[in-house]
């Protein structure tokens, strides 16, 4: 059978993820090809810089995909089947930002977790939502996979703002969580794993992992991560190709996992059980959005720097990113209705029994041209209701807070958090925070 060829734009054009994608996306053509491809991004200075490498790598390797790059909207969303959207509004300066002022009260800063990933979200939903209206006006067909974050906050904006859009949220750090899990099994592919799982972003628990016979495999899983985490036997052994944060973030899972012992956590449920240890393990004048300037962000750019001046990526240190080809797996489960079984982030609607229908959870989902249908995954436990409750409530006070321009609903989201200690301190984090962010967010009155 001849698959359609797609035409997709990947918006956020400028971003460090960018080359990954494309490398992953043209190792994948016998499995989605391709007709066009196109970048999007509003800084066309950072664009250029992917785009002139990308021109060189598609010119050497798929010479029939058309590329361009725009800052357009009409030129760049007219005549696409999918966006892919990896944006990040106010780009690793908010990001340093984000991470910095809650620090300066104590209270641990992350990209996603906690106030910093409030206030992260608090610019992001503009900038995904003008997204789908440029999508939506150019394209009415297509579909946007959504992996912009904070995924949790976007997504329930999303769902308030925009119910009838052709939107999917989804999350790679389940991906990155289950490769390691397949090493520690020793399977060739995670996709040999069936998994039962229910969360929010970044909040979640795998409940069940079977091979295709059935075969229970959480004990062998529970027994290694209780003592080593994610950690895999060879990094171990000392072969780590992690950066030392998220090494770190591996090995701490393991005292995640003892919360409950009969499940297996996400890694971000780190900073919600130990906040304080977070705090400390990190340092104000050096955090991670420092660590992935120095490294990702460097390396990316001076590559596909080095590629357009060269004018071959022969030699190209850029590689796929495996975690990517579930961005493949989602795409070509729509186009051509593969009804794959993947994690997405989707209004619960009784997916989880117990829980507000009108969260949006993370849970296993059959995916087809018609999109995702979640997966019931039953009633589930107090301990993981109560933190649920509260954090999907944080998530639903914020975007509360940027459709209404509320500082209200904002102290209140910053204080439900479990990150923030009390009340004042969550006022003296808003405060900073507004100042910071007055390019960015809504006023608030
Ligand atoms: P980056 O800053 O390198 O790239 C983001 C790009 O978005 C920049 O080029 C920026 O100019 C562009 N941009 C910002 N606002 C825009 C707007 N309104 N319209 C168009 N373009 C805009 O960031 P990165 O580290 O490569 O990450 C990109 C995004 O992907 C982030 O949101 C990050 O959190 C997310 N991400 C998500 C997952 C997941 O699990 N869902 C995994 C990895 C990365
Ligand atoms: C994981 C998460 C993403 C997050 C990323 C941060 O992949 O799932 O949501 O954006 O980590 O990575 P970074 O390397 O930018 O800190
Ligand atoms: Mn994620």
């Amino acid at each position: 059978m001849t698959l359609k060829k797609q035409s997709i734009v990947v918006a956020g054009g400028g971003s460090t993820f960018t080359p990954g994608i494309v490398m992953m996306l043209l190792e994948n053509l016998d499995k989605f090809p391709i007709r066009s491809l196109k970048f999007y991004d509003n800084d066309k200075e950072r664009q250029k810089q992917i785009a002139d490498a990308t021109e060189v790598i598609i010119k050497e390797r798929a010479p029939e995909i058309e590329f361009k790059a725009t800052t357009d909207p009409e030129e760049a969303f007219t005549d696409v089947d999918f966006v892919m959207a990896h944006i990040r509004v106010g780009k690793y300066a908010m990001r340093e930002k984000d991470e910095k002022i809650p620090m300066k009260y104590g209270v641990i800063g992350q990209e996603t977790c906690g106030p910093g990933g409030i206030a992260y979200g608090m610019r992001s939903i503009g900038g995904v939502v003008e997204i789908i209206d440029y999508m939506e006006k150019y394209s009415p067909d297509a579909w946007m996979l959504n992996y912009s974050n904070p995924a949790a906050i976007v997504a329930e904006a999303t769902r308030r703002l925009r119910p009838d859009s052709k939107i999917i949220n989804i999350c790679d750090m389940p991906v990155g969580i289950e490769l390691r899990m397949a090493e520690v099994l020793g399977l060739e592919s995670r996709k040999e794993m069936d998994v039962r799982y229910y969360g929010l972003n970044h909040f979640g628990w795998w409940t069940d992992i079977r091979d295709k016979e059935g075969n229970d495999l959480m004990p062998k899983l529970i027994d290694w991560v209780k003592e080593h985490g994610y950690i895999t036997p060879k990094e171990l052994e000392g072969a780590s190709e992690e950066e030392p944060s998220w090494e770190y973030t591996f090995g701490k899972a393991k005292e995640v996992q003892w919360l409950d012992p009969d499940t297996l956590p996400n890694t971000y449920l780190k900073y919600y059980f130990y906040p304080q240890d977070e705090a400390e393990h990190s340092d104000i004048n050096y955090t991670r959005a420092n660590e992935v300037m120095d490294n990702r962000e460097k390396h990316v750019f001076s590559e596909c720097n080095r590629i357009s001046n060269i004018k071959t990526a022969e030699d190209a240190k850029l590689v796929a990113d495996d975690h990517a080809s579930y961005i493949v797996d989602l795409a070509r489960a729509i186009a051509y209705n593969t009804k794959e079984r993947m994690l997405l982030i989707v209004p619960n609607h009784g997916a989880i029994e117990n829980f507000d229908a009108e969260g949006m959870v993370e849970v296993p989902c059959i995916v087809g041209s018609q999109g995702p249908e979640p997966m019931t995954q039953g009633s589930i436990p107090r301990f993981q209701k109560g933190l649920m409750e509260q954090q999907v409530a944080v998530e639903k006070l914020v975007v509360d807070a940027w459709i209404t321009g509320s500082y209200q609903k904002l102290w209140q989201a910053l204080t439900l958090s479990r990150i923030v200690p009390n009340a004042r301190v969550a006022k003296q984090i808003l405060d900073d925070l507004i100042e910071a962010n007055e390019d960015f967010w809504p006023v608030l009155k």
